[in-house]
This record gives C-alpha cells, structure tokens and sequence, in this order.
C-alpha cells in the first residue's frame, strides 16, 4: 500500500481535534474484543498499518494472535490470519460477515451495488450466484472451455515469439494476461476479445490499472465516514471516468449482441452472454424478471477481471521461482506438456542480470504483482513441431 501525505495530514488533524475533544475522559467499557495493538484516540491503529499493510498485518498477527482487533479511524476492524479461524469464519459466520466494507472508490456510479464481489447480502447477490453456480461454473462449461484455453495458448505462444524476435525480450504477463482474457472471453462471448497486434482492449488493462492504484491508495473517506460527502483527496473523482471506460468496454459488446439477436442472429451454441440475456428471474422476494443490461454489463467486467488478475499473477511469480531455480526448471520441463509455455521456449533473463538479482518485490493490487515485470528472452526449442508452427 503506497502511504500518502494527505491520509498522514487528515489523520494528524484528526487526531489533534480528537484529543482537544476527548481530553482527559475515559473511554467507556468495549465490551469484549479480540487482542490488538493501542491505538490513538479518533484516528485508531492507522498509522500501524504502515507503508506495506499485508506485511505489518503479518508482524502484529504474530504478536497479537490469529484474531486480531483493529480501529482504523471510525471503523472496527476484525483482523483474522489463519487459516482455522478463517475456515470457521466462513463456515459458521458467514451471514455476520458475508458483507464487505466498502472503499468510497467503489461507489461510483453505484458499481457496489450491481457488483457479484461487493453487492450486499439480499435477493440481487443470491439471484446472480444462483446463475454463476449452476450456469457458468459448471463441469460442462469448464470443460467445454478446455478448447478456447488450448486455442488462446497457442496464439499466445505464436504472439510472443513474433514479439521476442522484435523486442529481443518479452514481458510475460503482458502476453498470460491477453491469453486468459480471451480464454474468459471466448466463453462469454464466443470470441477473441483482445489482440495485441490491433491493441483492442489494451484500453480495458490501462483503466482497470489506474482504477485498482485509485482504490488501493488510503482514503480517509473511509476511515472517517464524516468526510464522505467532501471527498478529500478527489477519488471519487477521478474515479468515474476510469470506471466509464471499464464498463463501456462490456458494455458495447453487451450492446453488440443485444442487435445482433434483435436481427434474428443466434448463436448455435449459447455463450455466457446468452444465458445472462436469456435469464428469467422467479419474481419472489423482489427479484426482478430479467437481468438489466447494465448488470450484465458490469457482471461481465467483473468476471473478466476475475479471471484474467488472479491467474496471470500466479503464472508470472511461477515463472520467476522457476527461472531463480534452474535445477527446478529442468524437472519441470521434463514433463510439462508440450504445447506449454516452458516446453515451446528455452527462457532466459535479460543480458545483465542473474537469477539472485531478479526483483521479487510485490505491488499490492486486486492480488500481489510483481512491483517489477518479470522480462525474459526466448529461444524456440528445437522440436521439429514448434518450428513448423512458429515459422506459419
Ligand atoms: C440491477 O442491480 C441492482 C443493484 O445495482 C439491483 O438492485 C437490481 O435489482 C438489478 N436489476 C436488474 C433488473 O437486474
């Protein structure tokens, strides 16, 4: 988490106005609450958060124990890092907890409540995990997606080649990011969505990424609920735009298929966009007769999201703890499939650098990225097969 000096100039003001307020009073009893760290009056535990929250969180944790309570500014916190207490959270819990605290960024535009990750618990989330759970996740749909993912792969593999030959070295998870979001793609919208040759969607990363920077900055709207309506450091914003252009990139392809079904043109099979279009809600308990395109727009975005950060951060760190191990790099290739990453190219780094010199400093986002994209050169290897596919 990047620390900011207006949260630390807020904080501050807050602090000096809350203990002219407060003076010598003595708080009230608490009740009882988990173990945690003193905090200041008004402004909490903040300034214990730190420069990188995940980590402080780790160090307190280990003092203060699994279950761990926060005040940050006006909101309570419940801090819990293991792995028991978490299981038992959401297994016993789960209604106490289903619903998230929300950053301020979040609510442009009203984003919160359309979204599956962040709408609270009530009727609209049940009837959009009622779809997701028996329309999207199902083993038919994972497994009919084995095709677009071997497809994606391949035209990943050929664009990275071309682009190694050009640049001299590739970023990888420029290219891992383009594969799974068409893979996600294909299968809700039966097509490749993104090329890097035309950079179609490349606007859809840009925003995503200032839109995530915005929402992971320390806001003190959100510790002090109070500053809500000033907006303080503009996040807001700056937000809408940002969010605009996200939405509008699901939103014309919603709009796309919406005329191209009014001009009688089906496709034979259904995509995920057709069963969301197709949908029919019971109408019980508030629940509406059919999902609104904005829904399934933002819907969409969200599952595009989902699917490409979370997958591309963990094959990009994979990929550096291989090329920091060569010893493990080598059992890998021996049996990794041969239509695969490590079994088309021989990777190496950059002129200049050595496995113990690679950066393996993380940036927090959606998940942890590496701060520092990892570059790697390409050799093809010589198999006769991926020559031939390449040289197409
Ligand atoms: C659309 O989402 C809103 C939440 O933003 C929800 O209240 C509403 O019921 C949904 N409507 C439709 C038609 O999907």
């Amino acid at each position: 988490m990047e620390w900011n000096w207006t949260v630390a100039i807020w904080a501050g003001a807050c602090l000096v106005i809350g203990s002219l307020i407060l003076g010598k009073k003595k708080k009230g009893s608490q009740g009882r609450r988990p173990p945690g760290p003193p905090g200041w009056p008004i402004i909490g535990n903040i300034f214990d958060l730190g420069v990188d929250a995940h980590q402080s969180l780790a160090t307190l944790s280990r003092k203060y124990g699994p279950v761990m309570w926060l005040q940050l500014g006006a909101t309570n916190t419940l801090v819990v890092s293991s792995a028991e207490v978490a299981m038992e959270m959401f297994k016993k819990h789960d209604l106490a907890i289903s619903d998230r605290a929300i950053n301020e960024g979040f609510k442009t535009d009203g984003y919160d409540q359309a979204s599956m990750v962040l709408a609270p618990y009530g009727t609209f989330w049940r009837m959009m995990r009622r779809i997701y759970t028996t329309e999207l996740f199902t083993n038919n749909r994972i497994k009919a997606t084995e095709e677009f993912r071997t497809k994606s792969m391949d035209k990943m593999l050929e664009w990275m080649w071309k682009d190694a030959q050009e640049k001299g070295s590739v970023e990888v998870a420029r290219f891992i990011e383009i594969m799974n979001f068409n893979a996600i793609g294909n299968a809700i919208f039966s097509k490749d969505i993104v090329d890097p040759i035309f950079n179609r969607g490349t606007e859809f990363f840009t925003s995503t990424t200032q839109a995530l920077e915005l929402i992971i900055q320390p806001n003190v709207a959100d510790f002090f609920p109070w500053l809500r309506w000033l907006d303080p450091q503009r996040v807001k914003k700056k937000m809408k735009p940002i969010m605009r252009r996200i939405i509008s990139f699901s939103s014309s392809l919603v709009k796309e298929r919406i005329l191209d079904r009014e001009n009688g043109k089906r496709n034979e099979k259904k995509d995920f966009l057709d069963v969301m279009l197709d949908f029919q809600g019971n109408q019980l308990d508030g629940e509406s007769a059919k999902l609104s395109e904005r829904n399934i727009s933002v819907g969409i975005q969200e599952l595009l999201q989902a699917a490409t950060d979370t997958s591309t951060s963990t094959i990009e760190w994979a990929m550096t703890e291989l090329l920091r191990n060569p010893k493990i790099m080598r059992k890998v290739e021996a049996v990794t499939a041969s239509s695969s990453l490590i079994h088309t190219f021989e990777w190496s780094l950059e002129d200049g650098t050595t496995p113990d010199k690679i950066n393996v400093n993380e940036k927090l986002g959606l998940t942890l990225r590496k701060a520092d994209p990892l570059k790697v050169v390409l050799k093809l290897r010589s198999a006769a097969e991926n020559v031939a596919k390449m040289d197409q």
